[in-house]
């Protein structure tokens, strides 16, 4: 469910026409829904209920300080991967102890930082990590409590690049050896191993592979339980998938009902991660056509937006939506099918002024007649998409704009050049 409408042949978000928001803020443009970010928390929220979990919203996923903000005021924690990510969540306004620090790599400077704050959970992914921790806490006279990060070891489920549970990728503990070194920590007064985390990979379109890990991290509990370990908290992370094609993704009720059994069963409060499953249909890319042209028998719409404005097409062959926010007479909403060929329309690449050939947002794509000027909407661009921009070919960050019933709010204004070389020093 989200809040973009056609009415009119025009794109709405909520009762704001987008194409005013365009005119107004420039593209390209994110343009987020409030109503879509809080209705897909509560469904969380809602899901899970019986077990009263922590819900951190993964900052790493969209991490503008007013979305943040706006997770925290809805009684969200955060998850953060690096000290950066403390720092936005802090100033974002949450509660350090509904903080939990994941990351496979966290730096001296980043575990002092997070223990001088008192985050509530580091998710530990190595023997080295679990070392440093205790070291530092013992240092600084603390107790860091940390959760045991396992790669549960289960069959692929999703993009290669994103998949964080098959083995052999660099995420978690591994399941065979894990016990060995938690023997270690028994009883060390500066570490306390008080969870279990399992991190399956993202997004996933199916409730197996949760099951699969409730199976496996229920004997793992019981395990570190007869060690000596006091275990109360069982954190499953996110991954929960979005509608990128059409409405192909579970409710959060169809994770619920695998999940919260094992989290009973297991006697734990549990953490979830999620942020793909809140923000991803939340916002949406503005871009504007530039030129089309016809070259090589393919058809190209060149407009402003980019691979460095939304990278996930090109990085893992994602599919985005993609329809006119002002399609011509004949053309109403969206098609359900992206792939079939509708009555007069043309099969397009929809690539951006980046100089690679690798710069597309969608590729033999059969979109109505676009001309120049004419404004695009590529859909489920909340998550990953401004988080994972850049500034390549020199081109400034696009706008954030918020809307929320007939109002809007500019969360984040366009770079301009002169942020371009900014940080550089001056010759
Ligand atoms: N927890 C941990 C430990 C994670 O590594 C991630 C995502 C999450 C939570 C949040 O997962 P979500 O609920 O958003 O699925 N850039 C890729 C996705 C990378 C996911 C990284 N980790 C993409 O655009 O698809």
């Amino acid at each position: 469910m989200d809040h973009f409408t056609y009415r009119n042949r025009i794109l709405f978000c909520d009762d704001v026409p987008v194409p005013a928001l365009a005119e107004k803020y420039g593209t390209p443009l994110y343009v987020y829904s409030k109503k879509t970010l809080q209705h897909h928390l509560k469904q969380i929220q809602t899901a899970f209920k019986t077990v009263d979990p922590l819900v951190c919203y993964s900052i790493k996923t969209n991490g503008n300080l007013h979305i943040a903000r706006l997770m925290v005021e809805c009684g969200a924690g955060c998850d953060v991967t690096s000290g950066g990510e403390l720092y936005r969540a802090l100033k974002a306004g949450c509660p350090a102890h509904k903080i939990v620090f994941a990351g496979a790599g966290k730096t001296d400077a980043e575990i002092c930082m997070a223990l001088e704050n008192n985050v509530f959970l580091f998710n530990v992914e190595s023997e080295g990590e679990l070392s440093a921790i205790t070291a530092i806490a013992e240092s600084m006279g603390r107790v860091a409590n940390v959760a045991l990060r396992v790669n549960p070891d289960l069959p692929p489920k999703t993009h290669a690049k994103t998949d964080t549970s098959v083995k052999g990728v660099k995420f978690g503990l591994d399941i065979d050896t894990v016990l060995e070194f938690a023997e270690k920590v028994v009883k060390n007064p500066h570490v306390k191993v008080v969870g279990l985390h399992m991190h399956l990979g993202s997004p996933i379109l199916s409730v197996e592979p949760y099951r699969q890990g409730i199976d496996k991290g229920l004997v793992l509990i019981d395990k570190l339980r007869a060690q000596g370990h006091q275990i109360t908290l069982w954190n499953m992370g996110g991954g929960f998938g979005i509608h990128y094609r059409k409405n192909e993704a579970l409710p959060a009720s169809a994770f619920a009902e695998v999940l919260v059994p094992g989290i009973q069963k297991a006697g734990c409060k549990l953490v979830l991660e999620p942020g793909r499953f809140i923000v991803g249909n939340a916002g949406l890319l503005v871009s504007r056509v530039i030129y089309t042209k016809d070259s090589g028998g393919k058809h190209f719409v060149i407009q402003d937006a980019a691979m460095n404005d939304l990278i996930r097409p090109t990085l893992y062959d994602s599919f985005h939506r993609i329809w006119p926010v002002a399609p011509a007479q004949g053309f109403a909403a969206p098609p359900e099918d992206f792939q079939v060929e509708n009555p007069r329309t043309r099969k397009c690449d929809v690539v951006g002024p980046v100089c690679e050939s690798g710069d597309f947002l969608a590729k033999d794509r059969y979109l109505p007649p676009l001309k120049r000027g004419d404004l695009l909407a590529t859909f489920s661009a909340g998550a990953y998409g401004m988080a994972m921009s850049s500034n390549y070919n020199g081109r400034p960050r696009a706008a954030e704009v918020l809307v929320d019933g007939n109002g809007h709010q500019l969360i984040r204004r366009r770079e301009t050049y002169e942020d371009l070389i900014r940080t550089e020093m001056e010759c």
